[in-house]
């Protein structure tokens, strides 16, 4: 009983952000509701090193990254044209830095772990996802 209240809770938790995300795209997105893009001062290639370096790609398919093969975590495929991260966040630079630097206080318990992701390479590493179209 409880556990069902718990459970209907976070999914209505999650229907109001994906709501929110969906407008968040319709204001700040391209004509084709993709989401903002822009991430300030990020640098993509060197994000595409860091990507490299931190080992993301042991739990992620990345294009273009070689090795980046994992299936652990989902594939990052066309990240600019995602409106949600990890289920939980619209798909902003703010939020996506943020995930890739504290994931474990975003969603704790989340199979993605806190990598020690300096800000500057996290803002470099959104700036690379968000050339994936
Ligand atoms: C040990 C495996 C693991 C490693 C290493 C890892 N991740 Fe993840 N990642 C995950 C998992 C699992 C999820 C799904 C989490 C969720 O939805 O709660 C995820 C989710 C994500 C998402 C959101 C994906 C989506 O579809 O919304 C992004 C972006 C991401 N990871 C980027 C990175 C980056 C960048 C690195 C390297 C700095 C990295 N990850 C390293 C396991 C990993």
């Amino acid at each position: 009983m409880h556990l069902r209240r718990v459970v209907a809770t976070r999914y209505a938790k999650r229907a109001v952000l994906i709501a929110l995300a969906a407008a968040a795209a319709g204001a700040c997105g391209d004509a084709r509701g993709a989401p903002a893009l822009k991430v300030e001062g990020g640098d993509a290639a060197r994000g595409e090193r860091a990507i490299a370096a931190y080992g993301c790609g042991t739990c992620h398919m990345i294009p273009g990254i070689r090795e980046a093969t994992g299936m652990v975590g989902p594939p990052l495929t066309a990240f600019a044209r995602r409106t949600i991260i990890a289920g939980r966040m619209p798909n902003t630079a703010d939020a996506l830095v943020r995930w890739i630097r504290t994931p474990q206080e975003v969603d704790p318990g989340t199979a993605m772990p806190d990598l020690n992701v300096t800000e500057r390479d996290a803002k470099d590493i959104a700036a690379y996802l968000y050339t994936l179209r």
